[in-house]
């Protein structure tokens, strides 16, 4: 009989949270070590990744931190070889410029295709090589709502987020023969420091509650539940996917409730 109880656990794997120190990088590294985990919390941030890693160890699970910058490829290559290849990579980080496409300089295109696209770009690749090589692993990576709607002054932010669920997609068809299962989550909206320009204007942060059907924000540790799934065996069969956590943003038109 499968072992259903067990479908989450994960005790004896590593993991890598890229992102860590921060939003849903830190949430995710508090419920992969919940779930098991040992966790390396990594973050360009590296006071942020020690804290959270502090948290986890003072909850009694294992984790440990890192300084790690995907924006330098000698950074992500030092912790290649330091950690060689986990069992789950868990990729966060990106950046958003809201401007207006016409308003947008060639350094503010940079600087955030540099991180969001380019940056988790050689995360997969420097420590998807070692899963290959092993035959087995997880990669996680973020994508939005954004990669499927978008709004006025999105644009850099929201080809990135479509970008990487091609990218990961390229790489789920390439590892799957090798036993490696790759995955995109597309939150939609979350408190976190990300999001802190939408809190602070009433009408925007309103506005975008009620485009969910659940009509709300989410906080960060409701995108953990996704997180862990596609770490464990519980996502065994599942690769390519892109895994909406939204409240329902993408499901309804969201403009105007009928009198029924
Ligand atoms: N917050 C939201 O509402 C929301 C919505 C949709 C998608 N997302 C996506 O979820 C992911 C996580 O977002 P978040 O809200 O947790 O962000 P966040 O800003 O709270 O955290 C990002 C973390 O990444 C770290 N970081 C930045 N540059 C780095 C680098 N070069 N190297 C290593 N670490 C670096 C930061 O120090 C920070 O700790 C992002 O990809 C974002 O696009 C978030």
């Amino acid at each position: 009989m499968f072992d259903y109880r067990s479908m989450f656990d994960l005790s004896g794997k590593s993991a890598l949270v890229v992102g860590a120190g921060s939003g849903i990088g830190r949430a995710g590294s508090h419920g992969l070590s919940a779930f098991g985990a040992e966790v390396i919390c990594a973050d360009v941030n590296a006071e942020n990744a020690q804290r959270t890693a502090q948290e986890i160890e003072a909850e009694g699970y294992k984790g440990q931190a890192l300084e790690l910058d995907m924006c330098d490829p000698s950074s992500v290559r030092a912790a290649v070889e330091l950690i060689e290849s986990p069992d789950v990579l868990v990729a966060t980080p990106s950046i958003n410029v809201r401007k207006p496409l016409l308003e947008i300089t060639d350094e503010e295109f940079d600087r955030v295709v540099e991180l969001n696209l380019k940056g988790t770009f050689r995360l997969i690749r420097d420590f998807g090589r070692g899963m290959a090589e092993r035959g087995s692993g997880s990669i996680i990576a973020f994508s939005s709502i954004r990669a499927q709607t978008v709004e006025p002054g999105q644009g850099i932010y929201a080809a990135t987020k479509a970008g990487v669920v091609q990218m990961l997609r390229a790489l789920a068809a390439e590892l799957g023969e090798r036993g490696v299962r790759v995955n995109a989550i597309a939150p939609g909206i979350v408190e976190t420091p990300l999001t802190n320009q939408i809190k602070n204007i009433p009408q925007w942060y309103e506005a975008y509650a009620q485009k969910t059907i659940l009509g709300r924000w989410s906080e960060a540790h409701e995108l953990v539940g996704a997180i862990v799934y596609l770490a464990s065996d519980a996502s065994s069969y599942v690769t390519g996917s892109l895994m909406l956590v939204d409240g329902g943003w993408t499901a309804a038109d969201g403009r105007y409730i009928p009198p029924l």
